[in-house]
């Protein structure tokens, strides 16, 4: 999601972006999904070409922790669902940053108070929750922590208004926080129906949009977020909260184990190849 949420504070003129990987292949491709992001505005008519260089400018691409953190007023961590890793780049973060800065983690699920405990600076550190698409979803979930500090949470509503988003505040940090606490057992759900053999994908992903109109089914939303992502979201509210009802089911371990990430590695519970068929 990272490159969806820089895109989000470029795109506002309001802001300046560093875009932080780790490898060169995960930026170069970060930025052409930027672009192409950025192409579908301008032929919809909502940015002009023009508008669209002068928003690829303000993002400034770059491998060195040095440069993304010494001068940021505010990092979003968007790094993969594992609390390991997060914490990892939440130390380098905290390390390098000013003492003024805020850190924003864009976790689905794990604990910002765990988070927080790693920095020096755990009343500036709270919860940032996008949703895929960045660009498009209306909602950030604002987290906080058991020490955020209430001026945090407020520069982070300001900011998520800033974006032209609608925040939402979430006062306990509580696993799943709001909405995944919700959709992840819906999209498990779903996929028990395929394991099952109850419907195939198509069928389970029609009655969701036919009758509850979502705006896509279950299972391509699974493929949208990424397999991946949504098991370790799910494993993590299992170790949260001790309960086995969010297990993930065999299936999305098995995709998991295949490489059948979603959208991301071209294959999912659809082939997104073949764009047409998506
Ligand atoms: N950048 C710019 N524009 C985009 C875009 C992008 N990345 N993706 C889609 N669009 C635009 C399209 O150009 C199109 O514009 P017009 O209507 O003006 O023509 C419009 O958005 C609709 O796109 P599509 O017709 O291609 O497809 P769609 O109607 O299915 O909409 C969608 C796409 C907005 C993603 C919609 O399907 C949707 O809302 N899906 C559900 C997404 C969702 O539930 N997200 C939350 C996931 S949970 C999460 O993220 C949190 C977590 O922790 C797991």
């Amino acid at each position: 999601m990272g490159h969806g949420i820089c895109q989000l504070f470029a795109q506002t003129g309001k802001y300046n972006v560093t875009l932080r990987d780790v490898e060169q292949q995960f930026i170069d491709n970060g930025m052409k999904m930027i672009t192409e992001s950025l192409q579908r505005f301008v032929q919809k008519g909502s940015i002009s070409q023009i508008e669209s260089r002068e928003i690829l400018k303000r993002i400034h691409p770059t491998l060195d922790p040095n440069e993304a953190f010494q001068k940021a007023d505010l990092i979003v961590e968007a790094v993969t669902e594992d609390p390991r890793v997060k914490k990892e780049v939440i130390i380098q973060a905290d390390k390098l940053a000013q003492p003024h800065t805020i850190i924003a983690s864009n976790t689905s699920t794990i604990s910002i108070t765990e988070i927080a405990s790693v920095t020096r600076r755990p009343e500036k550190v709270c919860g940032m929750h996008f949703f895929n698409p960045p660009q498009l979803m209306k909602l950030i979930e604002i987290v906080r922590g058991k020490d955020t500090s209430s001026e945090t949470v407020n520069v982070i509503e300001r900011t998520a208004i800033s974006l032209g988003k609608e925040p939402l505040i979430v006062n306990k940090d509580s696993p799943g926080f709001i909405v995944n606490r919700v959709l992840i057992p819906a999209l498990n759900e779903a996929s028990f129906l395929v394991e099952n053999g109850v419907a195939k994908p198509e069928d389970v992903d029609k009655g969701c949009v036919l009758a509850l109109n979502w705006p896509m089914g279950p299972l391509k939303l699974l493929d949208y977020i990424g397999i991946d992502t949504v098991v370790s979201i799910a494993d993590v509210m299992v170790q949260r909260t001790g309960d086995q009802k969010f297990l993930p089911s065999q299936l999305l371990r098995r995709m998991v184990s295949e490489n059948r990430l979603g959208r991301k590695t071209g294959k999912g519970f659809y082939d997104w190849a073949k764009r047409d068929d998506v």
